[in-house]
């Protein structure tokens, strides 16, 4: 049994400036983990990270991987080759034109509409919110079960891979219902500084979590494949209950977005567009000389997403980029381990509003939160990774299980997931294990 979360926000996962020191065990655990030439693998990591910071500091937003929506269609819903080539070299990704303008456009009307009909709904800062406690909009329902977002996700599961064993089929992705941001134009209250989703010391502590990263912790980074789903199907993300932790495996995290937002400046994302070697680094960090006789994680809390800082990792916060200017429609999208920040100013003319929308394919804990967030669906309830709020619990008006197409019930866990006959092994168990923890 699952225990709903407090109330709260958007900032309940987040542990920004709290310094104290971590306990003792994370010292042992860093003996325990170091690589006997961690400090030849830095160097080498270091070379290759001043280099390549130049060259994205030079590019600035194009060093972010582009790519219309219709290329992906027109090439049977896989990203054209020179795109994924890019795309496992940025982890992150713009698709535009997903959706039609005038769709995104009428979703955030919806919304908008949905507001003012009820006053008082809860989100961040409290006073003025710019992120908003919503989950449940019919907008929101419409976005996450429209087909041209399941063939962008399915290119973007399919980024990835894993072993013919490994519980996981990258060729189903599920729903993960998450909320939504529309900031006005001149807002100074809403902003993120440098962080990676998915937990902090888990990545070090929880023995396969860390199995993702083992070539790193070999000190053999260059041979790290970011892209290797392999052991994020069994990996704790969550080992202290994070106020605002994700529960799934998101493979991207995303958003569409719903105004015309100009770049830099528009109160837009910000992201380190190199995935291998500021994983590695991230990793790597709390190992070296300096930091090794502490228990310093490289700045990671228990129970908080991965902070970054200019003390520790100034090489990453100096390649960090502000993604190129979007319009309505088109998505963003960025690896489960991208360091991604969000601008202190919206100096946009109009609101700078998205959707956030993760890529999510099955396995067994997809499935199990599939299942706590169809329940929460049922009920009107926040989804259980989220603040218990429960804001739209009471909203008539608010989506329900009987609006979602063929497709949005699939994805939502209401209709039994099939198997196919070229599927792996590992593939037809993730679709037995989701059907029994759906339908048993
Ligand atoms: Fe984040």
């Amino acid at each position: 049994m699952f225990a709903a979360k407090k109330s709260g926000d958007i900032t309940s996962a987040f542990a920004f400036g709290v310094k104290d020191e971590l306990p003792a065990r994370y010292k042992a655990l860093k003996d325990q983990l170091r690589p006997n030439d961690i400090q030849k693998a830095w160097e080498r990591l270091l070379a290759v990270y001043e280099k390549e910071s130049e060259r994205i500091q030079k590019l600035g937003s194009s060093s972010v991987t582009e790519v219309n929506f219709k290329d992906i269609l027109a090439n049977n819903g896989r990203f054209p080759e020179e795109t994924i080539k890019e795309l496992r070299k940025s982890g992150c990704v713009v698709v535009r034109g997903v959706y039609e303008r005038e769709e995104a456009l009428g979703y955030k009307q919806q919304v908008l509409d949905y507001i003012a009909k009820h006053p008082g709904i809860d989100g961040y800062p409290a006073n003025n919110p710019q992120i908003w406690e919503l989950y449940w909009t019919k907008g929101q329902a419409k976005a996450r079960s429209h087909p041209n977002f399941l063939t962008v996700s399915t290119a973007l599961n399919q980024i990835w891979h894993a072993s013919e064993d490994a519980a996981i089929d990258l060729s189903t992705n599920v729903t993960y219902c998450d909320r939504l941001r529309i900031r006005e134009s001149g807002d100074k209250s809403f902003s993120l500084s440098e962080h990676v989703d998915g937990g902090s010391v888990e990545r070090w502590e929880d023995p396969e979590y860390r199995k993702c990263y083992q070539k790193i912790l070999d000190g053999k980074w260059e041979e790290y494949d970011p892209f290797d789903a392999t052991h994020r199907v069994d990996a704790t993300m969550d080992m202290y209950d994070c106020g605002g932790g994700c529960s799934m495996f998101r493979s991207f995290q995303g958003w569409v977005s719903l105004s015309d937002v100009q770049s830099p400046g528009g109160g837009t994302l910000k992201v380190c567009p190199l995935i291998k070697e500021t994983t590695s680094y991230i990793m790597m960090r709390p190992l070296l000389d300096d930091l090794k006789d502490s228990s310093d994680m490289g700045g990671s809390r228990p129970g908080s997403q991965q902070l970054l800082s200019k003390e520790q990792h100034p090489h990453i916060i100096d390649t960090m980029v502000s993604i190129p200017s979007v319009h309505p429609g088109d998505c963003v999208f960025w690896s489960a381990d991208t360091v991604h920040a969000v601008e202190n100013e919206c100096n946009n003319p109009t609101d700078s509003s998205v959707f956030y929308i993760p890529v999510a394919p099955l396995c067994a804990i997809n499935s199990k939160c599939l299942r706590r967030q169809r329940e929460n669906f049922d009920k009107g309830l926040t989804p259980p990774d989220f603040p218990g709020n429960n804001c739209e619990v009471d909203f008539d008006d608010r989506a329900k299980p009987q609006d979602l197409s063929d497709l949005g019930k699939l994805g939502m866990g209401y209709t039994r997931f099939e198997e196919k006959a070229d599927m792996t092994k590992g593939q037809r168990e993730a679709i037995r294990t989701a059907n029994s923890c759906l339908f048993d």
